[in-house]
């Protein structure tokens, strides 16, 4: 959730650089930040309550500027309102060390306890503050930066990745990792570490990925890794391919709008080059996929959150409907508690952007102990969920920063469309001219995608918006295929314009939602042609009887003409109407929220990256 960046360097000053890669990281994080430099024998601590703007403006005196060794963090509140003490950096008080944390320690309170007890004295309402104590605690005993690190480290429980800071003989710079994500980079001059591998893109695109349980120690040129017993651990870069100018906004308004649009490109970079026309087939690259271990599987159970579970509800109609295998599907944060029972023979599919949700991550762990054989639809190539996964779909979204998910999104749904391709061929139960009539379809929809995203179709979505501003609450209803659109297309407002907003299966209104249509109230409706048409028609006449405002989007002219207001989709394979039909919807909150002044990137309570539970 918070974002974190070191670097320590032989030829210059490190400050702007941890600016920078704040910056890049904010999406994050974004309730307060700071940062820590080692300089002159001391380490200086600056942090501000608010974005990173505010922190700039108290750094503008330069009197940090000569620094070769720091730290910096952008928070997402866990333990203590968002204020200037709670901020990280925190410094043990000694004035030689600081410490950046993103995570929990779980036995803050005993630990704290213990603390105080010695007379060490605490000055915020952070579990991180424990942590840098019990470092201190060790580096005054004389151990070096590394092995303070790894005593303190034995001591807590929960999850964690830090970076530490300290001055000496010379100042030394330490990570560690337990859960939240860790990357590391060595230049000739410098080395460098960060929460996401965007922060080290300036400094070099082969990036060290930090394993739960070993702690790096950084000095200029030189990264080494050990575990917590000290022992090495050799670990080879792995090559980034995309650039940091695909993290860039291009010359949009925000990323949000950026990666909307990006989306054709997605669906082509996702699946195109897996396509095998001829076989009508799809080639996964890597092991994992074949036929021998698909025939084998009797079961898929989807695990995810927020957005990509309703990939994973779509996954679901796709692999049941095409390869004729059960699927379930769960909140990753529900099923890691609920005991679950999983069939042999189970494939535990996770689907998830960033490959660090804490819950998907956990819950990924508890199917492969049950058994399952671990999967994986992910876009982020060496995240933590890709490297437990026997098996992985990527994505290749390219970096998604926008708080709000998009791209994402459509690529999890290519992606388990190309999975549920691949397993209806492997398993007989679909031929090869199926196969390539299904894959046709895919590779249409890109025209279709970029069609729907024209300014008249922007104007529309834009008008109808503006018309609904001050609606106390939307509903969005779909069935089918459809039915997780329209959870999506409630969650993608709630989030970003911060309106009630509830997505419903809209056979389901009759059981009890309907109590709440009232005159005026608008109701999205999502459909498109496909063997629940005549079903959805009837729901909008149900909803028009009680004076619903119907908005329908989709590719039935029928529906549409029922509407009071609607937007045309094109046409596409009934599987495939959900990556066309979300689009609308996510321009929708986009403009609703623009025209409310939200903060469409960043919005309110929110980080990109859920890594605590
Ligand atoms: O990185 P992940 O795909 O695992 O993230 C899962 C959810 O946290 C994420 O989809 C969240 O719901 C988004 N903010 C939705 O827009």
């Amino acid at each position: 959730m918070c974002g974190i960046v070191g670097g320590i360097s032989s030829s210059g000053t490190v400050l702007a650089h941890l600016v920078e890669g704040l910056r890049v990281l904010e999406y994050r994080g974004y309730d307060s930040c700071g940062v820590a430099v080692a300089e002159g024998g001391s380490v200086t601590v600056r942090r501000k309550v608010g974005r990173l703007a505010e922190l700039e403006r108290v750094l503008a005196d330069g009197a940090l500027g000569q620094a070769r060794a720091g730290i910096g963090h952008t928070r997402w509140a866990t333990h203590g309102k968002p204020s200037d003490e709670n901020a990280h950096p925190h410094s043990d008080g000694s004035g030689k060390l600081a410490l950046v944390h993103n995570g929990i320690i779980e036995n803050y309170l005993e630990l704290r306890r213990e603390l105080i007890a010695e007379g060490r004295k605490f000055h915020s309402e952070t579990d991180t503050e424990v942590l840098t104590l019990l470092v201190g605690r060790e580096y005054d005993l004389g151990k070096s930066l590394g092995d303070a690190v790894r005593a303190a480290l034995a001591r807590v429980r929960g999850y964690y990745a830090i970076a530490v800071i300290s001055t000496g003989a010379s100042p030394a710079l330490v990570g560690a990792r337990h859960g939240p994500p860790l990357v590391a980079a060595q230049t000739s001059d410098g080395a460098w570490l960060a929460s996401d591998v965007l922060a080290l893109m300036p400094h070099t695109r082969d990036v060290i990925y930090i394993e739960d349980g070993e702690v790096v120690e950084l000095s200029p040129g030189k990264v080494a890794i050990t575990n917590l017993a000290g022992e090495p651990v050799t670990r080879v870069p792995l090559r980034i391919e995309w650039d940091a100018e695909a993290a860039s906004k291009g010359g949009f308004a925000h990323h949000m709008l950026k990666e909307i649009f990006e989306q054709p490109d997605v669906l082509a970079r996702t699946a195109f080059d897996r396509i095998a026309s001829v076989h009508g087939d799809v080639a996964f690259e890597g092991a994992g996929w074949d036929d021998a271990l698909l025939k084998r599987i009797k079961r898929v159970q989807v695990i995810a959150c927020g957005t990509a579970l309703h990939a994973g509800m779509i996954a679901r109609y796709m692999i049941e409907g095409l390869a004729r295998v059960p699927v379930d599907f769960d909140f990753a944060s529900e099923f890691r508690y609920r005991e679950p029972c999983l069939a042999p023979d189970t494939l535990a599919l996770a689907i998830t952007q960033s490959g660090e949700t804490a819950d998907t991550l956990a819950a990924l762990r508890l199917a492969r102990e049950l058994g399952a054989y671990p999967a994986s639809i992910c876009n982020a190539i060496g995240s933590t969920v890709v490297r437990e996964s026997e098996a992985t779909i990527l994505t290749h979204a390219g970096p998604e920063i926008g708080v709000a998910s998009t791209k994402a999104f459509t690529a999890q749904v290519v992606a388990a469309f190309l999975l549920a391709v691949r397993l209806a061929r492997a398993r007989g139960m679909i031929d090869e001219a199926r196969g390539r009539e299904l894959l046709d379809d895919l590779r249409r929809l890109r025209p279709r995608m970029e069609g729907l995203l024209s300014d008249n179709t922007v104007h529309r979505v834009r008008a109808i918006a503006e018309r609904h501003l001050k609606a106390k609450g939307f509903f969005f209803l779909g069935r089918g295929l459809n039915f997780p659109i329209a959870l999506e297309g409630a969650l993608k407002l709630k989030e970003i314009s911060y309106v009630h907003a509830e997505g419903y299966a809209a056979g389901e209104m009759k059981h009890g939602p309907i109590a709440l249509i009232e005159p005026g109230m608008p109701v999205v409706v999502i459909s498109s042609t496909g063997r629940v048409t005549d079903k959805v028609r009837s729901n909008i006449e149900q909803v028009k009887a009680r004076g619903g405002h119907v908005i329908v989007i989709g590719s039935d002219a029928d529906s549409r003409s029922l509407g009071d207001e609607s937007i045309e989709v094109p046409e596409a394979s009934e599987w495939l109407s959900p990556v066309l039909n979300v689009i609308p919807l996510q321009l929708f909150a986009y403009h609703h929220a623009l025209m409310r002044g939200c903060d469409i990137d960043k919005p309110r309570n929110l980080a990109k990256s859920v890594t605590v539970e």
